[in-house]
């Protein structure tokens, strides 16, 4: 399995790459020291970054070593020489984004980069290990952080590694330095810092290294236990996820919470845009409940059948769609359902009905609070057509349990589960209100 890691400098990005490649026991592959390790080699041969005439004749030169030293440390080596420390260096960190614009440079540590991850599990992490060197890595994983956060973690490394520079450096210095590193980075037209579509974004501004590390170890866990999508349903799925990436710039958050297995996913509702931005939003396989009549429209009934719909008659009783949820709980799937009943006429948050704390403590599984937020605005209930432009976020909160109210009366628990889920899509919301910031509750 390939984890790939990307974002940009002070995400702690090389310090959680390599504390979960040491839990999985992985192979761990700093991508950045590569090229730092070329604009050490460009500096020693004191070539001009510009002249890429001199560059591209330099780089069939560029060999490159990982070794251990007596204690285990990893030591780089470019060119036979011993460059672990100096590739580190303020100057190496400007020149290396400066070359790693150039396609030739690209090109060749990509290559070594596929060839090293061939055949092995490891953790790579870079700029574009998600997007270009590893398109098809079983996970890949975004990180974030705010850049007043990043740069006072580089100026701490920074006066740990060298102490001797400590009078020089200047917060908002280094604060520059980042801002400026992270626009070369994202802006060069080949292999730009980006997030892939498919990559689970993390912000790190408000967590523990430990607690970066457990996110990834529980996705990477998850990943290896998923059943693998029906190949129609794969299809569907990127096709409608690339779609609200790119018209909606959709963010998904909190899939740390999401585990395998049966579970109702229980979100607000306010637009016709919820059942498939939240089916994409998973990462497996999810089953939901569509109006009977849709199922009689010729091509869309068999379309949405395959998706995984199922029918509800308007004039059938609860009793045969609770019968029918509980048994596909039972059968292990998940299944999402909107407990508000209808969508909401002007997207705040309505009343939850008690449908759902019923089924869930029937069929003794856990429900997953999700919370959407800019669909309404996409196409709320008043309009016709939907806009094709939008920003929308989706958030899944902590399962909440049906065994959490073990020994508790039917009612007891109907009224126990309601009103946790009612707390849960509040807390949701104002996380996302608030930035969402860390962990979603
Ligand atoms: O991660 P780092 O700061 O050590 O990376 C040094 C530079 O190398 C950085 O400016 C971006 C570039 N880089 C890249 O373009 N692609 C990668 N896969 C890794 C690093």
């Amino acid at each position: 399995m390939i984890i790939a890691i990307d974002g940009p400098s002070g995400t702690g990005k090389s310090t959680v790459a390599k504390g979960v490649a040491k839990k999985l026991g992985y192979t761990f592959f700093d991508t950045g020291a590569m090229y730092r390790s070329v604009a050490w080699m460009i500096r020693k041969e004191q070539i001009d970054p510009q002249d890429r005439e001199k560059i591209k004749k330099q780089l069939p030169l560029f060999s490159y070593e990982i070794k251990s030293d007596a204690q285990g440390m990893r030591r780089y080596f470019a060119c036979g020489t011993d460059v672990t420390e100096a590739i580190r260096e303020p100057a190496i960190s400007a020149l290396a984004s400066q070359i790693a614009a150039y396609e030739e440079v690209r090109a060749l540590l990509v290559q070594i980069q596929r060839n090293f991850g061939t055949h092995r599990n490891a953790v790579f992490e870079g700029r574009d290990m998600g997007t270009v060197v590893f398109p098809k890595a079983e996970l890949k994983i975004f990180l974030t952080a705010r850049a007043e956060i990043r740069a006072q973690r580089r100026l701490n490394e920074l006066f740990l590694k060298f102490p001797e520079l400590a009078s020089s450096l200047q917060f908002d210095q280094i604060l520059q330095e980042i801002t400026a590193r992270d626009h070369t980075d994202s802006t060069r037209s080949i292999s730009p810092l980006k997030q892939a579509s498919d990559a689970v974004l993390i912000d790190t501004s408000d967590l523990s290294i430990e607690e970066v590390i457990l996110k990834i170890l529980t996705l990477a866990n998850w990943k290896k236990q998923y059943p693998p999508m029906k190949i129609f349903y794969r299809i569907v799925y990127w096709i409608t996820r690339t779609f609200f990436k790119l018209f909606f710039r959709l963010q998904i958050h909190g899939l740390e919470h999401f585990r395998p297995g049966a579970g109702i996913i229980a979100s607000n509702h306010t637009s016709n845009y919820d059942p498939p931005v939240l089916s994409i939003s998973c990462p497996e396989e999810v089953h939901f409940l569509a109006k009977e009549s849709l199922f009689h429209v010729p091509l869309l009934g068999r379309l949405i059948r395959r998706l995984n719909s199922h029918p509800v008659s308007r004039s059938g009783s609860d009793a045969s769609t609770f019968k029918q949820v509980i048994q596909l709980l039972q059968e292990g799937k998940k299944i999402i359902l909107f407990p508000e009943g209808n969508r909401s006429p002007d997207g705040t948050l309505q009343p939850i009905e008690r449908g759902l704390a019923f089924i869930a403590q029937k069929a003794v599984c856990p429900i997953f609070p999700a919370y959407i937020q800019g669909s309404f605005a996409a196409w709320p209930r008043v309009r016709r057509w939907p806009r094709l432009s939008g920003s929308i976020q989706v958030v899944f909160g902590t399962p909440i349990d049906s065994e959490l109210c073990m020994g508790q009366s039917k009612k007891e628990k109907e009224e126990f589960m309601t009103t946790q889920t009612t707390s849960a899509l509040k807390n949701l919301k104002a996380w996302l209100e608030e930035g969402a910031h860390g962990t979603p509750p």
